[in-house]
């Protein structure tokens, strides 16, 4: 097994005034040279999680280590390793992109010559060397999460934080975002990568951790969660709409996983979809029950979420 760069072992937080906890004990940990995926819905708590691992919040129980240092008591020297890219932006919108480099790489430590180098790299990798003497009030959303980004980096840090760094950005500058992201990691960069898209994670990220209500409710090597939600799904439309006692009787049926209504659909979890196919069809003509429509679709992180919560990441 590779070192790990995280280690989470009962992480817990609950805000004050809340009534339920926001991470509720959690074990994480991420390989170095990973590219990990935090998936969740709405709520999950990734940004709790991610606050922790980043030393913004401080657990209220659990041990962690980030970068081989305890984060309790050599809180320093985990920053100096590692790069946050906020959900919420946060630059400052009067000053030009390459002020906001200059200020953050400051925090950062950096200066004289080290820090201009870093500058210039940065804006470079982020494409803003044209707009380096913008105000970042000028900018579009897409360079705004470009300019954050390069910002997370300027102290090239060994792990690199980011959360929903795509949401709100158009097509082209979401593609240059995931083009970076790789390049970096195969640099050698770890990064934690959290997102309510489970199409961003299946396809970025090498291993994941799914959360839902605070919990962590899988995780692991992504070829292993994949398979895990069996051969993928079987979706059919009927009339009648599909009974809850359909549903059970479908579920019982040789090479099916388990079955949800949804709407109007009966959505269908398996590793057999051959089999699964052909019993759900003999099922329905002996229960009388019309087939509108059929159709197969593979593995993915949604039908795993799906198959463990009975509902969808996101309607
Ligand atoms: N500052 C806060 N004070 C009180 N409750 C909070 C605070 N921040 C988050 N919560 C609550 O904690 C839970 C986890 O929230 P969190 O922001 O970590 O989820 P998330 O997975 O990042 O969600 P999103 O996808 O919306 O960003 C939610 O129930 C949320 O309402
Ligand atoms: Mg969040």
């Amino acid at each position: 097994m590779n070192d790990l760069i995280i280690e989470a072992k009962g992480l817990y937080k609950t805000y004050r005034g809340a009534e339920k906890a926001a991470v509720d004990r959690i074990d994480l940990t991420v390989e170095k040279g990973s590219f990990f995926g935090l998936l969740g819905p709405n709520g999950a708590g990734k940004t709790t999680t991610l606050a922790m691992l980043t030393g913004l919040l401080e657990p209220d129980d659990g041990l962690l280590k980030v970068a081989g240092f305890d984060i309790r008591t050599s809180l320093d020297e985990v920053k100096r390793r590692i790069g946050l890219v906020p959900q919420e932006i946060s630059l400052y919108p009067s000053l030009t992109a390459q002020e906001n480099l200059a200020y953050f790489g400051m925090m950062q430590g950096l200066s004289g010559n080290a820090l201009n180098g870093r500058i210039g790299d940065c804006l470079e990798f982020a494409r803003l060397t044209e707009l380096a003497d913008k105000r970042v009030e000028t900018f579009s959303g897409g360079m705004k999460r470009r300019l954050s980004l390069a910002i997370g980096i300027i102290h090239e840090p060994l792990i690199l934080f980011l959360d929903e760094p795509t949401v709100g950005i158009d097509p082209a500058s979401r593609l240059f975002i995931f083009e970076n992201l790789k390049a970096m990691n195969a640099n050698g960069t770890t990064i934690v990568y959290t997102s309510h898209y489970m199409e961003e994670v299946q396809t970025l990220c090498d291993t994941a951790a799914i959360m839902d209500s605070g919990r962590v409710i899988a995780n692991g090597r992504m070829s292993a969660l994949l398979s895990r939600q069996g051969k993928g799904m079987i979706r059919i439309r009927t009339a009648p709409d599909p009974t809850e006692a359909v549903r059970l009787d479908v579920e019982s049926l040789p090479g099916a996983q388990s079955a949800i209504i949804k709407n109007d659909l009966l959505e269908i979890q398996t590793q057999e979809p051959e089999a699964a196919i052909e019993g759900v069809l003999r099922l329905l003509r002996e229960k009388n029950v019309k087939l509108l429509s059929i159709s197969h679709g593979a593995a993915d992180l949604e039908g795993l979420f799906l198959s463990l919560t009975g509902t969808h990441l996101r309607d």
